[in-house]
């Protein structure tokens, strides 16, 4: 299938339909050519791990010599890399870190109160695109804690150098709306492609899945800028 054909808005195949009409069918390939939207950047929060698993795979319900699976619901996320023209990103490494079933993060200061850490939970993984851009991880759905909606955090590192820092929320989430970090996206439609329903992956199922492509820009990110959160563009 002609992917970048599949990202056109229907309005905009129908103009185009009538333009291949008019001209004979004849027209560049520019003219096909459709911006995504880019993932916004969004800052990488106090709890980057201080101290990294030696397990890193990217199924973070399982670690090497775990005795039991992670607790929580069982989430599936995958999807593509992708650039501003939809052109898949191979040999990418996307690393996913998050709060664990009691809102605790694989860092020395993010335990919560009076909560304790998920021992059998990884709390960071990562995983290297293939040639069509693809990534999918397996984990589970995070914890609430104080004063945050429901959210992953993500990263994009492309020769070495770390292109974005962004968040993933679940759409229906009643704290979404409370969220500073999230409302602070002040573009629509790069907030909206942040906000992912996560439907059961069976009938009957309680696992969660959702599909997500990332679409990076061009410029590496400012580390000062990281930590403080760039307001998204
Ligand atoms: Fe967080």
């Amino acid at each position: 299938m002609n992917t970048t054909f599949f990202h056109i808005p229907l309005n905009r195949r129908k103009l185009l339909h009538r333009l291949l009409l008019t001209t004979g069918g004849i027209l560049t390939g520019d003219l096909y050519a459709e911006a995504l939207t880019l993932t916004p950047r969004s800052t990488e929060g106090p709890y980057y791990p201080d101290h990294l698993p030696l397990d890193q795979d990217n199924d973070l319900t399982q670690i090497i010599g775990g005795k039991a699976p992670a607790g929580g619901v069982v989430t599936e996320i995958g999807g593509r890399l992708l650039n501003v023209d939809g052109k898949p990103i191979n040999d990418a490494v996307i690393e996913l870190w998050q709060a664990d079933n009691n809102g605790c993060y694989l860092h020395s200061k993010g335990v919560q109160k009076g909560k304790e850490r998920d021992p059998q939970f990884q709390g960071f993984g990562k995983i290297t695109t293939n040639a069509k851009g693809e990534y999918r991880f397996r984990t589970i759905q995070p914890a609430l804690y104080t004063g945050r909606t429901r959210h992953y955090h993500f990263a994009v590192v492309q020769s070495g150098k770390r292109m974005l820092t962004t968040q993933l929320y679940f759409a229906g989430e009643p704290q979404n709306e409370k969220d500073g970090i999230l409302r602070g996206i002040r573009d629509e439609a790069q907030r909206l492609s942040v906000i992912r329903e996560f439907k059961p992956m069976s009938t009957g199922s309680q696992d969660l899945h959702a599909t997500w492509d990332i679409v990076i820009g061009m410029t590496p990110e400012d580390p000062e800028q990281r930590r403080k959160g760039p307001r998204p563009r």
